[in-house]
């Protein structure tokens, strides 16, 4: 079955697109390449994998790929990822997060495509009025960045029937926060950061350590778009899941606790702010009980495996461009 992921090159697509080989998936993987080249040169000659460079706002390029590939399913993942980065460049981002993505969706209705993976976002969910609760799929979804608002337009878009066909079968899927290592590795991602920073015996400075947020590995990402992809289609179809584990639920000052127990002479300093726009804990029941998906990493995996990259010596620059979506 051939699938067509958009953003592969990036960090949770290059560990995606490898797992979606593994399983016998044909993959046609398009990307700008925004952030390097460097994430896919060892599949790229593989016969089940393309590569084809193309920018998704560029409509011609994109439709020819489409109408002349029989695709089981898109997998979109192709953004500018991140509040930071979606506010420094505010019209990229509606091109590419909100035009791009609402063309794909077109194209894909058109040609009939059957499934639709959407990468959504937990950030959808803003600010809890009640921060000793969990917010679900139910909840009322509160944007506060350019980057949450143009993932709830799109998953608006996606999962109205009138606009798709009984045959289409379009999820989004709300991640958590994502860590762990991958071929196009993001140092810019909380516990990415912390751990870097502590591992390397800088003093690491923590903002608003009272806030929740809920993590996910990058594995696990790949994971739960495997399972969305075999779920029978009654089960996901203008479906909408978070994506991650409801004991994965941190605050900063957790994350930095957990970090403290394998480094125990951490430096680390607390910035307070009163007020974070963003503060959830989320609740994961819904794509659990429905489609079996149980995180295999937790944080503290998560830790423990950058450190071990990290003390092996073989990133030479923690500081280059590459390893952040905004600049450094
Ligand atoms: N990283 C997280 O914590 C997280 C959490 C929730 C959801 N997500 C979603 O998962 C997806 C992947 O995120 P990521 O962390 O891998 O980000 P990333 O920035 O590493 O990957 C995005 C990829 O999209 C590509 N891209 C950007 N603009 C493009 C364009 N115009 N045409 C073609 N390709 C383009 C980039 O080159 C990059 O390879 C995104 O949709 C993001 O919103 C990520």
């Amino acid at each position: 079955m051939n699938v067509l992921v958009t953003g592969g090159a990036g960090y949770a697509g290059s560990v995606l697109v490898r797992n979606l080989l593994l399983e016998g998936y044909g993959i046609l993987c398009v990307d700008n390449l925004r952030y390097g080249q460097n994430s896919l040169p060892d599949i790229s000659a593989g016969e089940n994998f393309t590569f084809i460079k193309c920018d998704i706002t560029d409509r011609k390029l994109l439709k020819e790929i489409v109408n002349r590939n029989p695709f089981y399913a898109v997998v979109h993942l192709a953004a500018i990822v991140g509040d930071p980065a979606c506010k420094r460049e505010p019209d990229v981002a509606r091109k590419v997060n909100w035009e791009a993505s609402k063309q794909l969706f077109e194209l894909a209705v058109e040609r009939g495509i059957s499934r639709f993976i959407f990468a959504s976002t937990c950030s959808n969910y803003g600010k809890m009025a009640n921060p000793d609760s969990y917010v679900d799929e139910t909840s009322p979804l509160a944007p506060v960045s350019l980057y949450a608002e143009l993932k709830v337009k799109v998953e608006e878009l996606l999962l109205d029937r009138k606009n798709g066909n009984s045959e289409f079968c379009p999820t989004s899927l709300r991640f958590s926060t994502i860590y762990g290592m991958s071929p196009r590795m993001r140092f810019d991602l909380t516990v990415n950061e912390f751990t870097k920073e502590m591992a390397l015996g800088r003093e690491l400075v923590v903002f608003g350590e009272q806030f929740w947020r809920p993590y996910c590995h990058v594995q696990d990402y790949s994971l739960a778009i495997l399972q969305t992809l075999k779920a029978p289609k009654e089960t996901v179809a203008y479906n909408v899941f978070n994506v991650g584990d409801t004991n994965e639920n941190y605050t900063k000052k957790m994350i930095v606790d957990e970090l403290l127990r394998v480094i125990p002479d951490g430096k680390v300093r607390y910035t307070k702010i009163d007020e974070d726009p963003r503060d959830y804990r989320v609740s994961f029941k819904k794509i659990r009980d429905s489609l079996g998906f149980k995180a295999a990493f937790t944080v503290p995996d998560g830790i423990s495996e950058i450190i071990d990259v990290i003390r092996a010596g073989v990133i030479a620059n923690y500081e280059d461009p590459r390893f952040y979506n905004t600049p450094h």
